[in-house]
């Protein structure tokens, strides 16, 4: 008998539909799970994505307000994938109501907003996840495995990089990504947060780091109404002031001694979506990329001449792979990670146990970014204090 979890999704835009659409298909997908998701009720402002959770999503009902939503009796768990400024206050309201939250990254926009909501939850003792999604590509996690049984040797080197281009067009509406107080920070919170979590599931905690940002397009187009990801105004439209910043780098220290370099930028014009990283070891490295996220590149040092990079293609033979497509080198694609992180996340619900990237890997991301934005001011480097309280 399959625990039915009823679950109330907070906004419907990009990451509220994928979580939906990875929602209906867990039952499809993943034929031995102990919990059958429900879609019970999905809350947006905009009344045409409320009419889609209901025709299109099957949700029993949508709501205009999103606290009926989070307290409803038929509601045992919220995911919050509104802007960033109303994390906090679904979330407060989320725990406050003893429903487990899956809240998508960065939780707020800025670092004690992440750790408001890692207090509120541990107050209220309920099951927490965050949307670090690319941890979920089966490739990345045969990475951790060769990493960690030692085929890399010691680690000496990480690069991550999270380059998108979706800032990069200057008509490119000033939407709430761009705003302060609806975003929090700019890329160090929207896509550094990938890499640093990505970097920590790797190889471990961050020890230290120093750093820079920069800002390309300082002026973009008023939005007019509800203006969505992909927004584009005209030359002549009045514009207003970018307050978050387009670029950041950080160097770093692991705990462990590796050295670590990070790039991150939402302007830069050419890498598409490279959310990429190289680890590399005494006796090997790694690289992958999302842009071509179904290959792991591996070195191994051996004494052959003709040693060099191989391509691991993905394949059924790595986690979660066979749930979408059977053999080997078929490809799976950004939304299989969301449901994989979705069905992991419920069945941890069902089974009790700790689901990780929960709130608290989320603190540890945090406290990775307030170092790197007080090494803005410092101008020096500055030590990575767990802002956990
Ligand atoms: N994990 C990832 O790869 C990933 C990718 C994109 C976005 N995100 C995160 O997901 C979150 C949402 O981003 P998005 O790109 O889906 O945004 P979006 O702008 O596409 O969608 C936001 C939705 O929230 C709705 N909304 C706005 N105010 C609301 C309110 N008061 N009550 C209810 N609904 C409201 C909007 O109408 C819209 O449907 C952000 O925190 C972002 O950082 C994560």
């Amino acid at each position: 008998m399959k625990k039915n979890v009823g679950v109330a999704v907070l906004g419907l835009g990009w990451m509220g539909q994928a979580h939906s659409r990875s929602m209906l298909r867990i039952p499809s997908l993943f034929p031995e799970r102990s919990v059958d998701p429900r879609l019970v009720v999905c809350a947006d402002t905009e009344e045409s994505r409320r009419a889609r959770a209901v025709e299109d999503f099957g949700f029993e009902r949508s709501v205009e307000n999103w606290e009926e939503a989070v307290s409803a009796d038929d509601v045992d768990a919220v995911w919050v994938t509104a802007p960033n400024m109303l994390h906090i206050p679904m979330i407060e309201a989320a725990t406050a109501a003893g429903k487990a939250v899956f809240s998508e990254k960065p939780i707020g926009g800025k670092p004690e907003q992440a750790v408001r909501a890692y207090q509120v939850a541990q107050a209220a003792g309920v099951a927490t996840g965050v949307g670090y999604n690319y941890l979920w590509a089966p490739l990345v996690i045969h990475a951790k495995s060769l990493i960690d049984s030692g085929q890399l040797g010691d680690i000496t080197h990480y690069r991550g990089h999270f380059l998108s281009m979706y800032g990069s067009d200057e008509l490119g509406l000033l939407t709430w990504r761009f705003f302060m107080d609806q975003a929090g920070y700019g890329v160090t919170s929207d896509i550094l947060s990938h890499s640093v979590s990505m970097a920590q599931f790797l190889v471990g905690p961050i020890a230290e780091v120093t750093g820079m940002k920069n800002n390309t397009i300082t002026h973009r187009p008023i939005a007019q109404g509800a203006a969505g990801h992909y927004g584009r105004g005209a030359p002549d439209d009045p514009k207003g002031e970018v307050e978050n910043e387009d670029f950041a780098s950080m160097l770093c220290t692991f705990a462990n001694g590796a050295t670590g370099t990070f790039e991150s930028s939402r302007t830069m014009v050419g890498p598409e979506s490279q959310n990429s990283f190289a680890v590399y070891g005494t006796k090997g490295a790694l690289e992958w990329n999302l842009e071509t996220m179904n290959e792991l590149r591996f070195y191994r040092l051996t004494d052959d001449p003709s040693s060099g990079y191989t391509t691991i293609y993905g394949g059924d033979r790595f986690p979660y792979h066979g749930a979408f497509v059977p053999g080997q080198a078929n490809a799976i694609g950004f939304e299989d990670l969301v449901a994989i992180e979705d069905h992991v996340f419920l069945e941890s619900l069902a089974g009790g146990e700790r689901f990780s990237p929960g709130f608290r890997e989320a603190v540890d991301v945090v406290s990775v970014q307030q170092a790197l934005i007080d090494s803005w001011t410092s101008r020096g480097w500055e030590p990575v204090v767990d802002l956990a309280p």
